[in-house]
């Protein structure tokens, strides 16, 4: 297994380039990620390049046993670029060119910049056709599906537009634009969301669009520079660095023609007070791993506390730049390359701290580090083994537009229905995979599909599919509701699922913040919170009922056979006792193998090849804990045999065995 950094030769005196690559060396790191804010330096004046300082700092690495990632510099095009081409530069909602000076700011349609991004692309990948330290390429950094307003975006948007529909009848027809008067009588009229208006106050049906064209315009921008990468590199490997952010691609398209995954990973350093996040770095892992359904990269890692563009953030507690770095091996990285090697002295990133502090004296962090890169070069025993999961959780980016688009209710959020699954699955040492809503639901013996709020009738049917050859299923409160163009189903809800649950929702209260009781079947009392549906059974028997307000006595939880299989509709929202009891009685009804005492914070993976399953068991707490294991296990790092484990907080420990139970 592979540890790196992200390094950046450009800010640091030569001098240091040797003691660093040294360091690295000594410390054991194998990857090292450069160049892709450097256009100004490979490129200095329009049609002069400069490839001989990246070229020594790659012989400097190379020659002491690193292997490279370079990456595409078009995040940050030069300034003179922008002198000379002042339309390449984004335009904001006000319609005002954006501040030049940051970074991500060009814009993915303008030709100008398009010309000078394929050139240099094209000159770099040239350059570097043919090195065999090169093992892969990164495009860009941490793109985003930007929103641009200017001319060329406008009529980017429109041709898209002009592509799905083809004309303005059936756009008019499709978003119902005679409400309000918005009929459109011309092309022309068609504008991207301008202004300050809320997007609440826009068409949801033209608002989803929007998002879709802004998606496949930053992909359209990713192909445009796959395609040059694979020309002169041939078949090594073309990734993006993939995160969480405000303008999410729909991250399944996006990957589509790229070899592998990567993604930024900054768990939060501060310990949570209510126990609520502890297993939300799992849950953005397991998101990417999903994405291709194989092992990913992680591409930045957590090195210090966070801090530039917003107020420092605890640093990280002894134990974290190790355990977190492991734990995404636990969750099917391969490589994971720290994010960077060393703070920043200058320029806006200063307080993002690195491995080694300002005072460019090794510390305790990185004392961590040196010993991970110890641990990881001891792992090549586990180099090629997957994950494996009985157990789906469905996720779409059409659903994460949509409700933002159109809140629901008070605090109810798409993602917060994906982990309170994620999270009640994972406290009982399951392996998940969160996956594309429309991929194949074969190999699952449970599958999740919160709030399929916007239906696609591919997805609908491999549901039914699904459930009929005997998968279990669990729908929640909000499905059904829109078809593909985010317009209501003039059905009773939730419509194309009504069958497949065996139910129906009379009515509907979205209480917000307020709470509720429900009683389950079995007499045990949780509270809800956020919406309740009212429903009615036609095949399916009642699994729990509210306890207040006017629909007492009403079911909340339906539970209903169809075909070989069982479909479970959660009308509200729990706290993550309700997820818990219920992921416990589906988990022992579908015989999965689980831990139904795990302390809270504690995390068992399993990878797995042929001959062999490894049990990667991770303390993500700051206390230390005991875990009972049912079965022997031999830990792979030092040979001891286990039946009871004490973890220090965030310790890691893998362990081989057949079976845990
Ligand atoms: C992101 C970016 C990096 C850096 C870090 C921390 O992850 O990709 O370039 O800016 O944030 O600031
Ligand atoms: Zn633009």
């Amino acid at each position: 297994m592979r540890i790196g950094v992200d390094y950046y030769p450009e800010h640091w005196d030569k001098k240091l380039w040797e003691q660093d690559a040294d360091l690295m060396k000594q410390t054991g790191v194998k990857v090292v990620r450069l160049a892709e804010f450097a256009w100004c330096r490979m490129e200095p004046k329009e049609g002069e390049f400069d490839f001989s300082w990246l070229d020594d700092a790659i012989d400097i690495l190379t020659s002491r046993g690193m292997k490279i990632v370079l990456c595409t510099p078009t995040n940050c095009p030069p300034l003179w670029l922008y002198e000379k081409y002042p339309d390449a530069i984004q335009t904001g909602k006000d319609g005002n060119k954006i501040a030049i000076g940051i970074r991500g700011h060009r814009c993915y349609n303008n030709p100008s910049f398009l010309k000078y991004a394929k050139r240099i692309i094209e000159k770099m990948t040239s350059h570097y056709a043919g090195n065999p330290s090169i093992i892969a390429w990164q495009i860009d950094n941490e793109l985003e599906a930007n929103f641009c307003f200017c001319e060329h975006c406008i009529s980017e948007f429109r041709d898209w537009l002009k592509e799905k529909y083809g004309t303005l009848d059936v756009i008019n027809q499709t978003y119902g634009n005679v409400v309000w008067s918005g009929e459109y009588s011309s092309w022309e009229q068609i504008k991207p969301p301008f202004g300050s208006y809320p997007n609440a106050w826009l068409n949801p049906s033209f608002m989803l669009d929007f998002n879709r064209y802004a998606s496949d315009n930053m992909i359209k921008f990713v192909k445009m520079q796959s395609e040059i990468i694979r020309k002169n590199c041939g078949n090594v490997p073309v990734t993006t660095n993939t995160w969480f952010c405000e303008n999410m691609p729909d991250f399944y398209k996006t990957f589509e023609d790229l070899d592998f995954v990567s993604y930024d990973n900054y768990p939060v350093t501060k310990i949570p007070e209510n126990k609520e996040e502890y297993y939300s770095h799992a849950f953005h892992l397991d998101l990417m791993r999903g994405i291709k359904e194989k092992n990913f990269w992680v591409m930045e890692q957590l090195s210090g506390g966070l801090g530039c563009w917003m107020p420092m953030t605890s640093a990280p507690h002894p134990g974290m730049i190790k355990g977190y770095s492991l734990q995404a091996f636990a969750h099917g990285a391969d490589t994971v390359v720290h994010f960077r090697w060393r703070t920043a002295a200058t320029g806006a990133e200063m307080h993002w701290h690195g491995l080694i502090d300002q005072s460019n004296v090794p510390g305790r962090r990185f004392h961590e580090f040196e010993d991970l890169c110890k641990t990881a070069e001891k792992l090549s025993e586990i180099e090629g083994t997957k994950i494996k999961s009985d157990v789906a959780i469905l996720y779409s980016s059409d659903q994460e537009y949509a409700f933002k688009i159109q809140p629901q209710t008070e605090g109810m959020y798409y993602f917060e229905q994906l982990k309170a699954f994620h999270d009640a699955f994972t406290k009982y040492g399951v392996n998940v995979d969160i996956i594309n809503w429309s991929v194949n639901l074969n190999n699952y013996k449970i599958v999740v599909a919160p709030t399929i709020y916007v239906t696609d009738e591919k997805v609908t049917k491999n549901l039914y599919e699904f459930v009929k050859n005997g998968g279990t299923l669990i729908l929640t409160n909000r499905s059904g509701v829109k078809n593909e163009f985010n317009n209501y189903r003039m059905e009773m809800l939730p419509t194309v699922f009504a069958e497949l649950i065996g139910a129906k929702v009379s009515e509907y209260d979205p209480i917000g913040y307020a709470e509720q009781k429900i009683q389950m079947k079995d007499g045990s009392e949780f509270t809800c919170t956020r919406w309740c549906d009212i429903l009615e059974t036609t095949t399916a028997s009642v699994y729990a009922t509210y306890g207040d307000s006017f629909y007492q006595g009403k079911p909340a939880i339906t539970r209903n056979s169809y075909g070989e299989g069982m479909a479970y509709y959660i009308g509200t929202v729990g706290r993550k006792a309700l997820y818990s009891h219920l992921v416990q009685n589906v988990l022992t009804e579908c015989n999965i193998e689980h831990f139904d005492h795990l302390p809270y914070g504690v995390e068992i993976t399993v990878r797995e090849n042929e001959s062999d399953k490894y049990y990667f068991v991770f303390n993500d707490s700051d206390k230390a804990c005991d875990v009972m294991l049912p079965n022997q296990l031999q830990d792979i790092l030092t040979g001891d045999i286990f039946n009871e484990l004490r973890l220090q907080p965030y310790d890691m420990r893998i362990l081989q065995g057949q079976s845990i139970q």
